[in-house]
């Protein structure tokens, strides 16, 4: 990820293409929501890039630039949107299905996204159990499908007339993956999606001609995807950034908020239950075990890293932490999220927390689809390659630099990437020391 202090950042000019794999209940959300919002139906509530603020030199300087004006991103009227699905529906009978817009909303953005008609996916059943369609791609094995999807990108680009473009994966969670020494290299990986090897997801397929084509690539789903050797090789070598995985919102989001506010005050935890119940379609996918697996993993090793269980025993070893998500048709997109915290203070008397959180998730991911796009946008603007950590604040399971712990706490987590800006610019750090108020 190395970038020069005040690096040189190109200009955002032209339109961005924004290239979304799945056009469910996320990227409609998405999608639905920046038009809304260009049109000024709506405020870009729960987006950083548009609403951030951020404090540049000392607390006496009142200098609090928003975001977007400190560094240089993308206009929400220069987006263009893009899309794969398995099923042939438009954006706009995409977002009708997933019923988490108001209809008489979606009336009003039928134009744009009625015209956003899905590109046939790269799909297999066998990585997503619940889903079948029927708008899906044939070819003679996995390498033949990427290189379809390659000339695709190029006709869409250039049809689009964008001049740059950037693809997130918010399609369906795929089964639970290993990695594996097909994974390992470059030519192994080739040579395995030559082969139809089945360590081959297809999202590893779409990373994979995101990369061919220089496009950066952001991952939302937990699927391994391109937290991958071969695929950072790739990332690399094409001075592309990539970051992942599992947009962060809902529940794991209250965890990282909780979490290490508990531990500031050196609380201990003997055990966080927390369970789901979910309607849409992502809820019926996880009823899939195997793609409750990918889910759970992501899921689970939040409190793990915030905690420290090795540091602080006395207050964190063994703690029990349970992740369950009840498929719920009824509930739609309307999860409702329960939390039971048990935790011990002074003398290690007990007391418990209950939230009840009645999220809607696709309200709390759309905002991070954006925020991810312009952000990655900027990234390769700037000439930041590879992995981006100081984009963790957006996952549940941030992707790292290899043998390197992720960070989950919420609040370093925004630190970092406030702080990646900074540097961007040449501005100081801000490491709230404070000295300097009391010479
Ligand atoms: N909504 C949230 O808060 C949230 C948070 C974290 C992660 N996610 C993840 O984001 C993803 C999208 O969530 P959603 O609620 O929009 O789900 P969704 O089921 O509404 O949409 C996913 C879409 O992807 C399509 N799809 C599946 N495999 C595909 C493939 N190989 N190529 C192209 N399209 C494919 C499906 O047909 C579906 O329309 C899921 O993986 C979910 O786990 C969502």
């Amino acid at each position: 990820m190395p970038v020069a202090k005040q690096a040189e950042i190109k200009p955002a000019e032209g339109k961005l293409g924004v290239l979304l794999v799945g056009l469910g209940a996320v990227s409609t959300t998405f999608i639905a929501g920046v038009e809304a919002i260009k049109k000024g139906f709506a405020q870009p509530i729960g987006s950083l890039t548009q609403m951030g603020t951020i404090r540049l030199g000392k607390r006496t300087d009142n200098r609090v630039p928003l975001i977007k004006d400190l560094v240089p991103l993308a206009d929400l009227k220069d987006l263009v949107f893009g899309a794969w699905d398995i099923f042939p529906d438009s954006a706009y009978d995409a977002a009708l299905n997933a019923g988490v817009l108001e209809k008489e909303l979606l009336a009003q953005l039928k134009e744009p996204l009625r015209k956003i008609k899905p590109m046939k996916a790269v799909f297999d059943q066998s990585y997503v159990k619940r889903l079948s369609g029927t708008n899906v791609k044939t070819g003679k094995n996995k390498f033949e499908l990427a290189e379809q999807l390659i000339d695709e990108i190029a006709e869409w680009k250039r049809k689009n007339k964008c001049s740059r473009v950037v693809m997130i994966w918010a399609a369906s969670t795929e089964v639970f993956l290993k990695p594996h020494a097909v994974h390992k290299t470059l030519e192994s990986f080739e040579k395995a999606m030559r082969e139809n090897h089945k360590a081959i997801a297809p999202s590893m397929i779409y990373a994979y001609a995101a990369l061919k084509s220089g496009i950066p690539f952001a991952n939302g789903a937990p699927n391994l995807t391109v937290d991958i050797p071969a695929m950072m090789t790739l990332a690399d070598k094409n001075k592309l950034a990539i970051c992942g995985k599992d947009f962060k919102t809902g529940q794991t989001l209250m965890k990282t908020i909780i979490a290490p506010g508990l531990k500031s005050r050196m609380l201990g935890l003997h055990g966080w239950y927390s369970t789901n119940i979910l309607g849409n379609r992502d809820g019926e996918v996880l009823d899939d075990p195997d793609s409750f697996k990918t889910k759970e993993e992501s899921k689970l090793s939040v409190l793990e890293y915030i905690l420290q269980p090795e540091v602080y025993p006395t207050l964190y070893k063994d703690f029990s932490h349970v992740v369950r998500i009840n498929y719920y048709p009824p509930r739609g997109d309307n999860k409702e999220g329960w939390d039971n915290i048990d935790i011990f203070g002074w003398l290690g008397y007990p007391m418990q927390i209950k939230i009840d959180f009645l999220c809607r998730d696709s309200i709390l991911a759309a905002p991070i689809v954006l925020d991810l796009a312009l952000f990655l946008d900027l990234a390769q603007r700037a000439g930041m390659k590879g992995v981006q950590e100081w984009l963790s604040f957006y996952f549940k399971s941030p992707q790292t630099a290899p043998g390197l712990y992720p960070e989950h706490d919420i609040f370093i987590q925004l630190m970092k990437l406030k702080n990646t800006l900074r540097h961007l610019r040449g501005e100081d750090l801000i490491t709230h020391l404070g000295l300097e108020y009391y010479d």
